[in-house]
């Protein structure tokens, strides 16, 4: 048999015929991955068991864990939910098409095993030409979660889709880089209090600037967003965190390497993943800088394709500096937070040095 290659199943999004081809294989019930603002997600008919099955499948996604729903109108997304309430309208209204996804009560028309049995729906409008094409070719919600393998890191671009997925999935509609790189803010609305699930594309000060949010305290309750679990995001390599501002762990990285050096350990193939410009770096074999000037915006788009890129070298190490924590730098932050598991640079290097040294 003849591997299907990329080629075949990567298409341009741009051409009308590739976009027709896409809507026909969502109305056959398979599945296509497509860009949207945020991330690529790998979409399914709302409405089709036998693709939402697929979803999970292709992704190796826990039956437990929902999916978003993207619509193409305030209309639609109405439609989905049994009630909606004022302030939950006035963010629809002021955020959308954009990255929040708002979670309400679902109606009976939206199947169990989109939402893993919750009795609500999170739904979004995507601020993307392409994905708003799609749904509307279909004439049903597109169910999308983000189209890598469960736990792995997002994708934001065709390729990386096909890296993760590769010819399990039935197309993946090429639209370029996803422009915000990180996945939407979702809020679960209760009457009308607002309750913080994931930070994303949406800064949460942008959203307090409208309606209050109360912000999930870590670890409490049952698990509301799944996706929040630990050790999400994750790249295959070790991810570790900068534990101080990055002059004093510069410092303290100093002294570890001279100790590795006297006990004659080999240093560990080390790479550094930078929010903003950085000197002389001679710890590693490579370093990636989000933004030279310290962007949020920048470095949120790139921050999964730095964090591929360095997963492809096969490195012992993959040490990652903090954003500020404020605007996209929370969602930034979340997302390194869940890759390195809560593990701490200094700890990693020196437990490192102990295990290798005995
Ligand atoms: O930007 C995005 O949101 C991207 C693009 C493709 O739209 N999608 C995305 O989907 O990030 P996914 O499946 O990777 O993450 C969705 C998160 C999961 O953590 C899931 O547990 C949570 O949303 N979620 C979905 N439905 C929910 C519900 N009814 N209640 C609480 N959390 C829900
Ligand atoms: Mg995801």
């Amino acid at each position: 048999m003849v591997p299907i290659s990329s080629k075949d199943k990567i298409l341009n999004a741009g051409d009308p015929a590739n976009m027709a081809k896409a809507v026909s294989i969502l109305r056959g019930e398979g599945v296509v991955a497509f860009p949207t603002e945020t991330v690529y997600g790998l979409g399914a008919d709302v409405f089709s068991a036998k693709a939402i099955g697929r979803v999970f499948e292709v992704k190796k996604r826990p039956s437990f864990d929902p999916l978003i729903v993207h619509v193409s109108s305030l209309e639609e997304a109405q439609g989905l939910w049994k009630e909606v309430p004022p302030v939950a309208l006035d963010l629809m209204k002021r955020f959308w098409p954009g990255p929040l996804t708002l979670v309400l009560p679902k109606t009976d028309e939206v199947p169990d095993l989109v939402t893993s049995g919750l009795p609500t729906v999170a739904v979004r409008l995507p601020d993307s030409p392409i994905a708003l094409e799609l749904i509307r070719g279909l004439g049903h919600p597109i169910a999308a979660p983000s189209a890598n393998i469960f736990g792995y890191t997002s994708p934001t671009t065709a390729s990386a889709v096909w890296e993760d997925l590769g010819d399990h999935v039935d197309l993946v509609l090429d639209g370029g880089p996803a422009r915000v790189g990180v996945e939407s803010t979702i809020l679960k609305v209760e009457k009308n209090r607002c309750i913080l699930l994931r930070p994303g594309g949406v800064p949460l000060e942008t959203i307090e600037a409208c309606a209050p949010v109360v912000r999930k305290k870590e670890g409490a309750g049952v698990c509301e967003a799944p996706g929040s679990l630990q050790a999400h995001y994750a790249p295959w390599t070790a991810l570790a965190l900068l534990d101080k501002p990055f002059g004093d762990f510069a410092k303290d990285l100093g002294e570890i390497f001279r100790t590795y050096e006297q006990k004659e350990i080999p240093w560990p193939r080390a790479g550094l993943l930078a929010f903003d410009a950085k000197g002389d770096m001679p710890w590693f074999e490579s370093v990636e800088v989000l933004s030279e000037s310290g962007n949020l915006h920048e470095a949120a788009h790139r921050l999964f394709g730095a964090i591929r890129k360095l997963d492809r070298m096969h490195l012992d190490l993959i040490l990652a500096e903090r954003a500020p924590d404020e605007g996209l730098g929370m969602a930034i932050n979340d997302r390194l937070g869940k890759a390195s598991g809560g593990r701490s640079g200094t700890r990693f290097l020196l437990d490192r040095l102990k295990q290798e040294g005995t």
